[in-house]
Protein backbone atom coordinates (compact mmCIF):
# COMPACT_ATOMS: atom_id res chain seq x y z
CA UNK A 1 0.00 0.00 0.00
CA UNK A 2 1.45 3.44 -1.01
CA UNK A 3 1.55 6.23 1.43
CA UNK A 4 -1.41 8.19 0.26
CA UNK A 5 -3.28 5.44 0.23
CA UNK A 6 -2.86 4.27 3.48
CA UNK A 7 -2.94 7.92 4.66
CA UNK A 8 -6.37 8.66 3.34
CA UNK A 9 -7.30 5.55 4.77
CA UNK A 10 -6.56 6.54 8.47
CA UNK A 11 -8.27 10.08 7.42
CA UNK A 12 -11.40 8.35 7.05
CA UNK A 13 -11.16 6.34 10.57
CA UNK A 14 -12.99 8.07 12.68
CA UNK A 15 -11.56 6.31 15.56
CA UNK A 16 -8.76 8.08 14.66
CA UNK A 17 -10.29 11.10 15.63
CA UNK A 18 -8.31 12.99 18.57
CA UNK A 19 -10.95 12.51 21.58
CA UNK A 20 -12.16 9.67 20.35
CA UNK A 21 -9.24 7.96 19.81
CA UNK A 22 -9.16 5.84 22.95
CA UNK A 23 -12.87 4.80 22.45
CA UNK A 24 -12.19 2.92 19.42
CA UNK A 25 -10.10 -0.03 20.44
CA UNK A 26 -11.51 -2.28 17.99
CA UNK A 27 -10.56 -0.22 15.07
CA UNK A 28 -7.13 1.21 15.92
CA UNK A 29 -6.64 -3.15 16.15
CA UNK A 30 -7.75 -2.99 12.57
CA UNK A 31 -5.79 -0.78 12.15
CA UNK A 32 -2.76 -2.51 13.29
CA UNK A 33 -3.52 -5.61 11.30
CA UNK A 34 -3.58 -3.30 8.22
CA UNK A 35 -0.96 -1.45 9.15
CA UNK A 36 1.87 -4.58 9.88
CA UNK A 37 1.11 -5.36 6.01
CA UNK A 38 2.64 -1.46 4.94
CA UNK A 39 4.45 -0.54 7.73
CA UNK A 40 7.75 -1.31 5.59
CA UNK A 41 7.31 0.38 2.50
CA UNK A 42 5.88 3.57 4.11
CA UNK A 43 8.71 3.81 6.36
CA UNK A 44 11.12 4.56 3.51
CA UNK A 45 9.42 6.48 1.28
CA UNK A 46 7.91 9.21 3.48
CA UNK A 47 10.74 11.90 2.88
CA UNK A 48 11.02 14.88 5.38
CA UNK A 49 9.06 17.13 3.24
CA UNK A 50 6.46 15.10 2.66
CA UNK A 51 5.99 14.64 6.29
CA UNK A 52 6.25 18.38 6.58
CA UNK A 53 3.49 18.87 4.36
CA UNK A 54 1.51 15.75 6.08
CA UNK A 55 2.03 16.96 9.45
CA UNK A 56 -1.18 17.15 11.41
CA UNK A 57 -2.96 14.10 9.04
CA UNK A 58 -2.18 11.30 9.70
CA UNK A 59 0.41 8.51 9.30
CA UNK A 60 1.34 4.88 10.03
CA UNK A 61 1.05 2.85 13.40
CA UNK A 62 2.22 -0.31 13.67
CA UNK A 63 2.17 -3.26 16.00
CA UNK A 64 5.38 -2.39 18.22
CA UNK A 65 4.64 1.13 18.35
CA UNK A 66 1.14 0.18 20.00
CA UNK A 67 2.64 -1.77 22.31
CA UNK A 68 4.96 1.11 23.84
CA UNK A 69 1.87 3.41 23.89
CA UNK A 70 0.15 0.97 26.24
CA UNK A 71 3.43 0.51 28.32
CA UNK A 72 3.55 4.60 28.81
CA UNK A 73 -0.14 4.65 29.55
CA UNK A 74 0.68 1.82 32.20
CA UNK A 75 3.29 4.27 33.73
CA UNK A 76 0.62 6.84 33.67
CA UNK A 77 -1.93 4.71 35.41
CA UNK A 78 0.86 4.17 38.15
CA UNK A 79 1.61 7.60 38.60
CA UNK A 80 -1.56 8.41 38.98
CA UNK A 81 -2.52 5.35 40.75
CA UNK A 82 0.23 6.30 43.77
CA UNK A 83 -0.76 9.39 43.82
CA UNK A 84 -4.47 9.09 44.34
CA UNK A 85 -3.08 6.44 46.93
CA UNK A 86 -1.31 8.79 49.07
CA UNK A 87 -1.22 12.19 48.29
CA UNK A 88 -4.71 12.94 46.56
CA UNK A 89 -5.62 16.57 47.12
CA UNK A 90 -2.19 17.62 47.52
CA UNK A 91 0.25 19.15 44.76
CA UNK A 92 2.77 16.47 44.66
CA UNK A 93 3.54 13.27 46.13
CA UNK A 94 6.31 11.99 47.84
CA UNK A 95 6.75 8.40 46.83
CA UNK A 96 9.73 7.65 49.22
CA UNK A 97 8.27 8.70 52.39
CA UNK A 98 4.43 7.59 50.88
CA UNK A 99 2.58 11.13 51.48
CA UNK A 100 1.71 14.67 49.92
CA UNK A 101 3.73 17.98 49.86
CA UNK A 102 1.96 21.25 49.03
CA UNK A 103 4.82 22.57 46.91
CA UNK A 104 2.22 25.33 45.16
CA UNK A 105 0.28 26.20 47.93
CA UNK A 106 -1.90 23.61 47.83
CA UNK A 107 -3.96 23.77 44.49
CA UNK A 108 -4.01 20.24 43.96
CA UNK A 109 -1.37 20.85 41.31
CA UNK A 110 -0.75 17.17 39.97
CA UNK A 111 -4.52 16.76 39.69
CA UNK A 112 -4.92 19.94 37.09
CA UNK A 113 -1.41 19.40 35.50
CA UNK A 114 -2.76 15.42 34.51
CA UNK A 115 -6.34 16.05 33.67
CA UNK A 116 -5.31 16.39 29.89
CA UNK A 117 -3.14 13.62 29.70
CA UNK A 118 -5.15 11.34 31.40
CA UNK A 119 -8.12 12.22 29.23
CA UNK A 120 -5.94 11.62 26.11
CA UNK A 121 -4.88 8.37 27.21
CA UNK A 122 -8.51 7.41 27.59
CA UNK A 123 -8.15 7.12 31.63
CA UNK A 124 -12.00 7.66 31.98
CA UNK A 125 -12.63 6.77 35.61
CA UNK A 126 -9.47 8.50 36.74
CA UNK A 127 -10.32 11.88 34.43
CA UNK A 128 -14.17 11.82 35.90
CA UNK A 129 -12.69 11.65 39.48
CA UNK A 130 -9.88 14.44 38.69
CA UNK A 131 -13.09 16.31 37.32
CA UNK A 132 -14.80 15.98 40.28
CA UNK A 133 -12.45 17.08 42.48
CA UNK A 134 -11.81 20.23 40.31
CA UNK A 135 -15.41 20.80 40.48
CA UNK A 136 -15.92 20.67 44.59
CA UNK A 137 -12.93 20.64 45.83
CA UNK A 138 -10.13 23.26 44.12
CA UNK A 139 -9.88 26.27 46.23
CA UNK A 140 -7.71 28.99 45.45
CA UNK A 141 -8.54 31.02 48.36
CA UNK A 142 -4.65 30.47 49.87
CA UNK A 143 -2.79 32.96 52.19
CA UNK A 144 0.22 31.90 49.51
CA UNK A 145 2.77 33.93 47.53
CA UNK A 146 2.46 31.81 44.23
CA UNK A 147 4.94 32.07 41.12
CA UNK A 148 2.61 33.59 38.56
CA UNK A 149 4.50 31.73 35.94
CA UNK A 150 4.24 28.27 37.75
CA UNK A 151 0.29 28.71 38.41
CA UNK A 152 -0.37 29.59 34.90
CA UNK A 153 1.29 27.28 33.06
CA UNK A 154 0.21 24.70 35.50
CA UNK A 155 -3.24 25.94 36.70
CA UNK A 156 -4.57 28.33 34.25
CA UNK A 157 -2.35 26.07 31.04
CA UNK A 158 -4.23 22.87 32.88
CA UNK A 159 -7.50 24.11 33.12
CA UNK A 160 -8.54 25.61 29.73
CA UNK A 161 -7.03 22.40 28.14
CA UNK A 162 -9.24 20.48 30.44
CA UNK A 163 -12.08 22.95 28.86
CA UNK A 164 -10.62 22.66 25.06
CA UNK A 165 -10.71 18.64 25.60
CA UNK A 166 -13.98 17.83 27.53
CA UNK A 167 -15.68 20.72 27.06
CA UNK A 168 -16.94 21.02 30.30
CA UNK A 169 -17.40 24.77 31.78
CA UNK A 170 -16.57 23.85 35.35
CA UNK A 171 -12.90 24.03 34.08
CA UNK A 172 -13.22 27.41 32.18
CA UNK A 173 -14.90 28.59 35.45
CA UNK A 174 -11.39 27.93 37.78
CA UNK A 175 -9.06 29.27 35.07
CA UNK A 176 -11.01 32.59 35.29
CA UNK A 177 -10.93 32.49 39.09
CA UNK A 178 -7.46 32.32 39.65
CA UNK A 179 -6.34 34.22 36.42
CA UNK A 180 -8.67 37.09 38.34
CA UNK A 181 -6.39 36.54 41.34
CA UNK A 182 -3.33 36.58 39.35
CA UNK A 183 -3.88 39.41 37.31
CA UNK A 184 -3.02 42.00 40.00
CA UNK A 185 0.41 41.38 38.99
CA UNK A 186 0.95 43.14 35.89
CA UNK A 187 -0.22 46.42 37.77
CA UNK A 188 3.67 47.87 37.28
CA UNK A 189 4.87 51.12 35.86
CA UNK A 190 6.45 49.50 32.78
CA UNK A 191 3.23 46.73 32.41
CA UNK A 192 5.84 44.06 32.55
CA UNK A 193 4.35 42.00 35.94
CA UNK A 194 5.99 41.02 38.81
CA UNK A 195 7.73 37.43 39.60
CA UNK A 196 4.96 36.70 42.90
CA UNK A 197 1.75 37.31 44.03
CA UNK A 198 -0.60 36.46 46.90
CA UNK A 199 -3.51 34.74 46.26
CA UNK A 200 -5.80 36.48 49.01
CA UNK A 201 -4.47 40.00 49.07
CA UNK A 202 -3.26 40.75 45.64
CA UNK A 203 -0.35 41.64 46.86
CA UNK A 204 2.39 41.29 44.37
CA UNK A 205 6.36 41.87 43.83
CA UNK A 206 10.02 39.98 42.49
CA UNK A 207 12.04 38.40 44.04
CA UNK A 208 15.02 39.36 45.86
CA UNK A 209 17.39 37.11 44.23
CA UNK A 210 16.65 38.64 41.05
CA UNK A 211 17.27 41.52 42.67
CA UNK A 212 14.02 43.05 42.02
CA UNK A 213 14.05 42.59 38.50
CA UNK A 214 11.09 40.39 36.67
CA UNK A 215 12.54 37.17 34.84
CA UNK A 216 12.20 36.76 30.81
CA UNK A 217 10.87 33.02 30.53
CA UNK A 218 8.17 34.29 33.81
CA UNK A 219 6.71 37.30 32.10
CA UNK A 220 7.13 36.04 28.17
CA UNK A 221 5.51 32.61 29.58
CA UNK A 222 1.65 33.51 30.48
CA UNK A 223 0.58 34.90 26.31
CA UNK A 224 -1.06 31.72 25.59
CA UNK A 225 -2.73 30.81 28.76
CA UNK A 226 -4.03 34.38 29.25
CA UNK A 227 -4.85 35.10 25.64
CA UNK A 228 -6.69 31.61 25.45
CA UNK A 229 -8.78 32.58 28.07
CA UNK A 230 -9.72 35.86 26.43
CA UNK A 231 -10.46 34.18 23.80
CA UNK A 232 -13.13 31.96 25.40
CA UNK A 233 -14.30 33.96 27.81
CA UNK A 234 -15.16 37.14 25.59
CA UNK A 235 -12.84 38.91 28.14
CA UNK A 236 -9.98 41.09 26.95
CA UNK A 237 -8.40 41.95 30.32
CA UNK A 238 -6.44 38.86 30.22
CA UNK A 239 -5.06 38.90 26.90
CA UNK A 240 -4.30 42.78 26.96
CA UNK A 241 -1.69 42.50 29.86
CA UNK A 242 0.20 39.63 28.47
CA UNK A 243 0.19 41.30 25.16
CA UNK A 244 1.06 44.11 26.70
CA UNK A 245 4.20 42.67 27.97
CA UNK A 246 5.93 41.55 24.80
CA UNK A 247 4.96 45.04 23.38
CA UNK A 248 7.16 46.54 25.68
CA UNK A 249 9.56 43.53 24.90
CA UNK A 250 9.16 44.18 21.06
CA UNK A 251 10.85 48.15 21.90
CA UNK A 252 13.76 47.45 23.52
CA UNK A 253 14.16 43.69 21.79
CA UNK A 254 18.28 43.90 20.67
CA UNK A 255 19.38 43.40 16.70
CA UNK A 256 20.04 39.65 17.63
CA UNK A 257 16.69 38.82 19.06
CA UNK A 258 18.68 37.45 22.47
CA UNK A 259 17.31 39.40 25.76
CA UNK A 260 19.24 39.18 29.38
CA UNK A 261 17.07 37.23 31.82
CA UNK A 262 16.27 40.30 33.70
CA UNK A 263 14.03 42.74 32.84
CA UNK A 264 13.26 45.91 35.14
CA UNK A 265 9.44 46.04 35.40
CA UNK A 266 9.42 49.59 36.44
CA UNK A 267 11.37 50.69 32.85
CA UNK A 268 10.84 47.68 31.01
CA UNK A 269 14.03 47.45 30.06
CA UNK A 270 16.83 44.16 30.65
CA UNK A 271 18.64 44.85 33.55
CA UNK A 272 22.71 43.78 32.77
CA UNK A 273 22.31 39.92 32.90
CA UNK A 274 23.35 36.80 30.84
CA UNK A 275 21.49 35.00 27.81
CA UNK A 276 20.81 31.95 27.80
CA UNK A 277 18.30 28.94 25.98
CA UNK A 278 18.04 27.43 29.40
CA UNK A 279 17.08 28.32 32.83
CA UNK A 280 15.24 31.96 33.54
CA UNK A 281 15.35 32.59 29.23
CA UNK A 282 13.86 29.57 27.79
CA UNK A 283 9.88 29.58 27.61
CA UNK A 284 10.04 33.24 26.02
CA UNK A 285 11.44 32.58 22.57
CA UNK A 286 9.42 29.65 22.41
CA UNK A 287 5.99 31.53 22.91
CA UNK A 288 7.16 33.92 20.84
CA UNK A 289 6.84 31.28 18.00
CA UNK A 290 3.26 29.49 19.62
CA UNK A 291 1.73 32.64 20.07
CA UNK A 292 1.94 33.36 16.26
CA UNK A 293 0.84 29.33 15.84
CA UNK A 294 -2.24 30.00 17.89
CA UNK A 295 -3.12 33.08 16.13
CA UNK A 296 -3.27 30.53 13.17
CA UNK A 297 -0.43 32.46 11.77
CA UNK A 298 -2.68 35.67 10.92
CA UNK A 299 -1.28 39.19 10.86
CA UNK A 300 -2.77 40.10 13.91
CA UNK A 301 0.00 37.51 15.37
CA UNK A 302 2.61 38.61 12.66
CA UNK A 303 5.36 40.61 15.40
CA UNK A 304 5.28 37.40 17.09
CA UNK A 305 6.59 35.19 14.44
CA UNK A 306 9.04 38.21 13.27
CA UNK A 307 10.10 38.49 16.79
CA UNK A 308 11.17 34.33 17.26
CA UNK A 309 12.39 34.76 13.44
CA UNK A 310 14.97 37.52 15.24
CA UNK A 311 15.86 35.13 18.33
CA UNK A 312 16.43 32.11 15.78
CA UNK A 313 19.06 34.11 14.16
CA UNK A 314 20.06 35.45 17.76
CA UNK A 315 20.31 31.32 18.68
CA UNK A 316 22.25 29.90 15.74
CA UNK A 317 25.32 32.77 16.55
CA UNK A 318 25.47 31.01 19.90
CA UNK A 319 25.71 27.07 18.29
CA UNK A 320 29.14 25.52 18.82
CA UNK A 321 30.20 22.45 17.73
CA UNK A 322 31.88 19.90 20.59
CA UNK A 323 35.10 18.32 19.71
CA UNK A 324 36.46 15.64 18.48
CA UNK A 325 32.69 14.04 18.31
CA UNK A 326 31.12 17.39 16.38
CA UNK A 327 28.16 17.60 18.75
CA UNK A 328 26.09 20.81 18.27
CA UNK A 329 25.18 22.82 21.47
CA UNK A 330 23.42 25.53 22.35
CA UNK A 331 25.81 28.16 24.22
CA UNK A 332 24.94 31.09 27.09
CA UNK A 333 26.22 34.29 26.48
CA UNK A 334 27.60 36.69 29.16
CA UNK A 335 27.96 39.87 28.08
CA UNK A 336 30.35 39.52 24.89
CA UNK A 337 31.55 35.80 25.91
CA UNK A 338 30.12 32.74 25.14
CA UNK A 339 29.74 29.85 27.82
CA UNK A 340 30.63 26.63 26.76
CA UNK A 341 27.29 25.34 28.76
CA UNK A 342 24.24 23.90 27.96
CA UNK A 343 21.10 23.45 30.43
CA UNK A 344 19.41 19.86 29.72
CA UNK A 345 15.80 22.49 29.84
CA UNK A 346 17.50 24.25 26.79
CA UNK A 347 16.98 20.83 25.13
CA UNK A 348 13.39 22.17 24.28
CA UNK A 349 15.03 24.19 21.41
CA UNK A 350 15.31 21.14 19.11
CA UNK A 351 11.56 20.66 19.08
CA UNK A 352 10.64 24.56 18.99
CA UNK A 353 12.98 24.70 16.06
CA UNK A 354 11.08 21.72 14.27
CA UNK A 355 7.75 23.32 14.88
CA UNK A 356 8.56 26.49 13.05
CA UNK A 357 10.58 25.58 10.89
CA UNK A 358 7.92 25.22 8.25
CA UNK A 359 7.09 29.04 8.45
CA UNK A 360 10.52 29.55 6.45
CA UNK A 361 11.27 29.65 2.49
CA UNK A 362 11.74 25.85 1.86
CA UNK A 363 15.84 25.86 1.91
CA UNK A 364 15.94 27.58 5.24
CA UNK A 365 13.17 25.38 6.75
CA UNK A 366 14.92 22.29 5.65
CA UNK A 367 18.27 24.15 7.43
CA UNK A 368 16.53 25.22 10.32
CA UNK A 369 15.14 21.44 11.01
CA UNK A 370 18.28 20.21 10.33
CA UNK A 371 20.01 22.42 13.17
CA UNK A 372 16.73 20.95 15.58
CA UNK A 373 17.74 17.15 14.31
CA UNK A 374 21.91 18.04 15.49
CA UNK A 375 20.71 19.57 18.87
CA UNK A 376 18.03 16.73 18.99
CA UNK A 377 20.85 14.23 18.66
CA UNK A 378 23.08 15.65 21.26
CA UNK A 379 20.89 15.62 23.97
CA UNK A 380 19.65 12.58 23.45
CA UNK A 381 24.06 11.99 24.25
CA UNK A 382 23.04 14.05 27.85
CA UNK A 383 20.83 10.43 28.24
CA UNK A 384 23.32 7.86 27.02
CA UNK A 385 26.50 8.80 28.61
CA UNK A 386 25.24 8.41 32.24
CA UNK A 387 25.70 5.34 34.08
CA UNK A 388 21.78 5.69 34.49
CA UNK A 389 21.31 6.40 30.68
CA UNK A 390 19.19 9.64 32.37
CA UNK A 391 20.36 13.05 31.87
CA UNK A 392 21.90 15.28 34.36
CA UNK A 393 20.51 18.94 34.48
CA UNK A 394 23.48 20.73 32.97
CA UNK A 395 26.55 19.77 30.71
CA UNK A 396 29.71 21.67 30.16
CA UNK A 397 31.66 21.30 26.59
CA UNK A 398 35.41 20.75 26.79
CA UNK A 399 36.90 21.18 24.09
CA UNK A 400 38.91 17.51 23.03
CA UNK A 401 36.48 15.45 25.38
CA UNK A 402 33.03 16.68 23.81
CA UNK A 403 30.20 16.92 27.11
CA UNK A 404 30.09 15.88 30.52
CA UNK A 405 27.58 16.15 33.11
CA UNK A 406 27.49 19.04 35.18
CA UNK A 407 24.91 19.25 37.74
CA UNK A 408 23.95 15.53 38.25
CA UNK A 409 20.22 15.20 39.84
CA UNK A 410 17.38 14.43 37.35
CA UNK A 411 14.19 15.48 37.83
CA UNK A 412 12.61 13.08 35.64
CA UNK A 413 12.25 16.35 32.81
CA UNK A 414 10.15 16.44 29.53
CA UNK A 415 12.65 18.84 27.13
CA UNK A 416 14.54 15.83 25.60
CA UNK A 417 11.20 13.63 24.83
CA UNK A 418 9.48 16.58 24.03
CA UNK A 419 11.57 17.43 21.43
CA UNK A 420 11.95 13.69 19.92
CA UNK A 421 8.21 14.17 19.55
CA UNK A 422 8.26 17.05 17.20
CA UNK A 423 11.29 15.43 15.45
CA UNK A 424 9.11 12.65 14.73
CA UNK A 425 6.36 14.51 13.96
CA UNK A 426 8.26 16.54 11.54
CA UNK A 427 10.44 14.32 10.03
CA UNK A 428 8.76 10.72 10.28
CA UNK A 429 12.13 9.28 11.27
CA UNK A 430 11.58 6.35 13.79
CA UNK A 431 14.75 6.54 14.82
CA UNK A 432 13.64 8.78 17.38
CA UNK A 433 10.87 6.68 18.51
CA UNK A 434 13.10 4.50 19.42
CA UNK A 435 15.31 7.48 21.36
CA UNK A 436 12.18 8.09 23.31
CA UNK A 437 11.66 4.51 24.35
CA UNK A 438 15.55 4.19 25.26
CA UNK A 439 14.90 6.92 28.13
CA UNK A 440 11.65 5.64 28.66
CA UNK A 441 13.05 2.40 29.50
CA UNK A 442 15.52 4.34 31.67
CA UNK A 443 12.73 5.65 33.93
CA UNK A 444 11.13 2.73 34.23
CA UNK A 445 14.60 1.11 35.14
CA UNK A 446 15.47 4.10 37.43
CA UNK A 447 12.92 6.34 38.65
CA UNK A 448 9.81 3.30 39.11
CA UNK A 449 9.08 2.54 42.28
CA UNK A 450 6.30 0.42 44.41
CA UNK A 451 4.60 4.11 45.47
CA UNK A 452 5.03 6.38 41.98
CA UNK A 453 8.23 7.46 40.45
CA UNK A 454 10.73 9.85 41.76
CA UNK A 455 14.01 12.05 40.12
CA UNK A 456 17.58 11.00 41.10
CA UNK A 457 19.61 13.00 43.17
CA UNK A 458 22.85 11.44 41.29
CA UNK A 459 22.34 10.11 37.49
CA UNK A 460 25.59 7.78 37.54
CA UNK A 461 24.97 6.49 41.29
CA UNK A 462 21.23 6.21 40.85
CA UNK A 463 20.33 7.54 44.56
CA UNK A 464 17.02 8.53 44.40
CA UNK A 465 15.07 11.93 45.81
CA UNK A 466 11.41 11.59 47.30
CA UNK A 467 9.01 13.85 44.89
CA UNK A 468 7.30 13.05 41.86
CA UNK A 469 6.94 16.15 39.99
CA UNK A 470 3.74 17.13 38.39
CA UNK A 471 5.66 17.99 34.99
CA UNK A 472 6.32 14.24 34.69
CA UNK A 473 2.22 13.52 34.23
CA UNK A 474 2.07 16.56 32.74
CA UNK A 475 4.62 16.39 29.91
CA UNK A 476 7.23 13.66 30.06
CA UNK A 477 4.33 10.96 30.31
CA UNK A 478 2.34 12.88 27.37
CA UNK A 479 4.98 13.54 24.77
CA UNK A 480 5.92 9.51 25.07
CA UNK A 481 2.78 8.49 24.63
CA UNK A 482 2.21 10.38 21.93
CA UNK A 483 5.53 9.90 20.17
CA UNK A 484 3.86 6.12 19.96
CA UNK A 485 0.50 7.35 18.87
CA UNK A 486 -0.69 7.90 15.05
CA UNK A 487 -0.41 11.80 14.03
CA UNK A 488 -3.69 12.56 14.18
CA UNK A 489 -3.56 12.44 18.02
CA UNK A 490 -3.17 15.97 18.79
CA UNK A 491 -2.87 17.46 15.67
CA UNK A 492 -0.27 20.41 15.02
CA UNK A 493 -2.48 22.20 12.78
CA UNK A 494 -5.69 22.20 15.49
CA UNK A 495 -3.62 22.40 18.52
CA UNK A 496 -0.73 24.27 20.35
CA UNK A 497 1.26 22.90 23.40
CA UNK A 498 1.73 25.45 26.58
CA UNK A 499 5.23 24.88 28.11
CA UNK A 500 3.61 22.56 30.44
CA UNK A 501 2.15 20.76 27.17
CA UNK A 502 -1.34 21.38 27.99
CA UNK A 503 -2.89 21.35 24.50
CA UNK A 504 -4.87 24.40 23.43
CA UNK A 505 -7.14 24.60 20.76
CA UNK A 506 -6.13 26.60 17.68
CA UNK A 507 -8.75 29.73 17.34
CA UNK A 508 -8.14 32.38 14.42
CA UNK A 509 -7.34 36.27 15.38
C1 LIG B 1 4.40 37.24 50.74
O1 LIG B 1 5.44 38.12 50.38
C2 LIG B 1 5.46 39.33 51.13
C3 LIG B 1 6.51 40.23 50.53
O2 LIG B 1 7.75 39.60 50.48
C4 LIG B 1 5.71 39.01 52.60
O3 LIG B 1 5.70 40.18 53.36
C5 LIG B 1 4.61 38.07 53.10
O4 LIG B 1 4.87 37.66 54.40
C6 LIG B 1 4.52 36.82 52.20
N1 LIG B 1 3.36 36.05 52.56
C7 LIG B 1 3.39 34.74 52.74
C8 LIG B 1 2.08 34.10 53.11
O5 LIG B 1 4.39 34.08 52.63
C1 LIG C 1 -6.44 28.72 10.02
O1 LIG C 1 -6.10 29.16 8.72
C2 LIG C 1 -6.35 28.23 7.69
C3 LIG C 1 -5.92 28.85 6.37
O2 LIG C 1 -4.68 29.43 6.47
C4 LIG C 1 -7.81 27.85 7.65
O3 LIG C 1 -8.00 26.86 6.67
C5 LIG C 1 -8.24 27.35 9.01
O4 LIG C 1 -9.63 27.11 9.00
C6 LIG C 1 -7.91 28.35 10.08
N1 LIG C 1 -8.19 27.77 11.39
C7 LIG C 1 -8.93 28.39 12.29
C8 LIG C 1 -9.15 27.68 13.57
O5 LIG C 1 -9.42 29.49 12.09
Amino acid sequence: MTYDKLRRRERSQPAQKMANVHRGKLLTLALIVLLSVSDVACGHRTSSREQLEANGKDVGDDPATSVRREKVKDAMLHAWTSYEKYAWGFDQLQPQTMNGVDSFGGLGVTIVDALDTLFIMGLDEQFKRARDWVATSLNFNKNYNASVFETTIRMVGGLVSGYDLSGDKVFLEKATDIADRLLPAWNTPSGINYNSINLVTGHAHNYPSANGNSILAEVGTTQLEFIALSQRTNQPKYQEKVEKVIEVLHKNFPADGLLPVYINPRTGKPSPSFITFGALGDSFYEYLLKVWIQGNKTQAVNVYRKMWETSVSGLQSLVRKSTPSGYAYICEKNRNTLINQMNELACFASGMLALGSSGFDPQKAQMILSLAEEIGKTCYNFYQITNTKLAGEDYLFTAGKDMSADSLYNLMRPETVESLFYLWRFTGNKMYQDWGWDIFKAFEKNSRLETGYVGLTNVNTGAKDNLMQSFFLAETLKYLYLLFSPTSVIPLDEWVFNTEAHPLKIVSR
